[in-house]
């Protein structure tokens, strides 16, 4: 199956990229942030910083550092203000672009959090929704093992 919904914590993935939900600074911060560039080291920090950042739904890739992968994919999701202000159409770009990065870079499997689905309040059914039908796209005419990694528990929406 090229897509696998699993329950792990995504920086222990052994896989070709696992993807950061990221801020605009690409310098980290909390959540999945924080723990990839935690495990990561300073290393992937110094390699951020030459970026320039990065915007909303689009994505850049650096080295995976002492992660078990070869890339960290940084994407940038949408903050949740409501449903109408294209969070979805942003959220969907996310994983396209990620996905098309990880494809330019010769990566065979990947692995996404739920991106904007912490911090940035993304409701996490949707957030999961999005994710699949975006995923399933893109794998009708790309050869790749997509994991997407939930972290905590889906029927709860204030983590
Ligand atoms: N492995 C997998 N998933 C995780 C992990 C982990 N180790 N830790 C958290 N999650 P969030 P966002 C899940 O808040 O909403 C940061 O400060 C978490 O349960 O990490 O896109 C950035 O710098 C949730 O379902 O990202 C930005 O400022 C999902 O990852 C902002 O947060 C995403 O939650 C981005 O907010």
């Amino acid at each position: 199956m090229p897509i696998q919904i699993i329950r792990n914590d995504i920086t222990k993935m052994e896989c070709d990229a696992i993807v950061n939900a990221a801020n605009i600074s690409l310098l980290g911060g909390g959540g999945v942030d924080g723990a990839i560039h935690k495990a990561a080291g300073k290393g992937l920090l110094f390699e951020c910083m030459k970026l320039g950042g990065c915007k909303v739904g689009q994505a850049k890739i650096t080295g995976g550092h002492r992660l078990l992968c070869k890339y960290v994919i940084h994407t940038v999701g949408p903050k949740w203000k409501g449903g109408q202000k294209g969070e979805k159409e942003l959220l969907e770009s996310c994983y396209r672009e990620s996905l098309k990065l990880a494809a330019d870079n010769n990566c065979e499997s990947v692995a996404f959090p739920l991106i904007s689905s912490g911090v940035y309040g993304y409701p996490k059914d949707q957030a999961l929704k999005v994710a699949v039908d975006t995923i399933t796209e893109f794998l009708s005419d790309h050869e790749m093992l997509v994991y997407m990694v939930i972290f905590d528990k889906m029927e709860g929406q204030e983590s």
